[in-house]
């Protein structure tokens, strides 16, 4: 594997290659593990070279001491690529990135940027949004792979690409998740074996409501949030039902529509995501 730290020596390296091979990128915060070695895999299934990026990106983070816990782990990080066969690793520093005191990007896609992640993060998607734009400048991959345990971060990057008209497919994959049907998160990193047991309760939740419909939205709801919030240490911050054609949130369940729920939760002071496609 090829490890790069400045986007100089990467970009030359890239444009030889690019001239006879497909690349394909995966952009991540580090702290790997089995959700990303999947998006490795598909990546590697799908395009002759495959590049991934570790970069925690200090814009896209609300809350600083989100932002100083946030794990790493690049000894360990170097070999599991290597092990999964990645061709290319650029890890750069912020200087390589971000001019000083550079502004983030302002994005509107509507819901997308107001609903959920929007509105409990403010700013996050414009920080997401603003080093994808960079990263996807820089690499310029054929395919790009993005997890759909990240829903709305999915539908913001295909938005984003779209309206930059950025030549590149994004690729949805899907979730990996524990045993219990925890999602793989680096931030579980964080969390105790018995924490890890309890959080299994967010998935069992939103499987509940995938098979219990006909309860109808509100029904499901206020179940899922008296049965999360029922355990110790778990706080529920948000449980949505949307339309993932606009990321609106719905009230009544159609079948003319692709639906998801979606669902953000405290374990204590660690921050949980995940979702279900209806
Ligand atoms: P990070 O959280 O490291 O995730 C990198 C990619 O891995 C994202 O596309 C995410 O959706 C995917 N992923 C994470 N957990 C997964 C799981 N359990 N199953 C499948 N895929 C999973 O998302 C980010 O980093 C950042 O916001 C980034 C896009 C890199 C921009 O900074």
């Amino acid at each position: 594997m090829q490890i790069f730290k400045t986007q100089k020596q990467l970009t030359r390296y890239l444009k030889e290659i690019r001239k006879n091979k497909t690349i394909g990128f995966i952009p991540t915060m580090g702290a790997l593990h089995s959700g990303h070695i999947s998006l490795i895999h598909l990546s590697k299934k799908k395009c002759d070279i495959t590049v991934c990026s570790i970069f925690i990106n200090p814009t896209q983070f609300n809350n600083s001491k989100d932002f100083q816990k946030y794990p790493k782990n690049h000894t360990q990080d170097i070999p599991l690529l290597q092990k999964n066969e990645c061709d290319i690793l650029y890890i750069p520093d912020v200087k390589d990135l971000y001019i000083k005191s550079e502004q983030t990007k302002k994005f509107d896609f509507g819901e997308l940027t107001k609903a959920m992640e929007a509105e409990y993060r403010p700013g996050h998607f414009n920080g997401v949004g603003t080093i994808v734009e960079k990263l996807l400048n820089i690499i310029n991959p054929h395919k790009a792979f993005f997890g759909q345990k990240d829903l709305q971060q999915l539908y913001f990057v295909k938005a984003l690409a779209n309206t930059l008209s950025i030549k590149v497919d994004i690729i949805a994959c899907k979730t990996i998740r524990e045993k219990n049907g925890l999602a793989k998160s680096s931030r579980n990193t964080l969390l105790s074996e018995n924490q890890k047991y309890k959080a299994g309760i967010i998935y069992q939740c939103l499987n509940f409501c995938k098979k219990n419909q006909q309860l109808g939205v509100s029904a499901l709801k206020k179940h899922t949030i008296q049965k999360i919030n029922s355990i110790k240490d778990i706080k529920i911050e948000y449980i949505e039902f949307i339309n993932l054609e606009n990321f609106k949130k719905i009230t009544v369940l159609d079948e003319k529509n692709e639906n998801a729920i979606c669902i953000a939760a405290y374990l204590n002071e660690v921050r949980l995501i995940d979702n279900i496609i209806l």
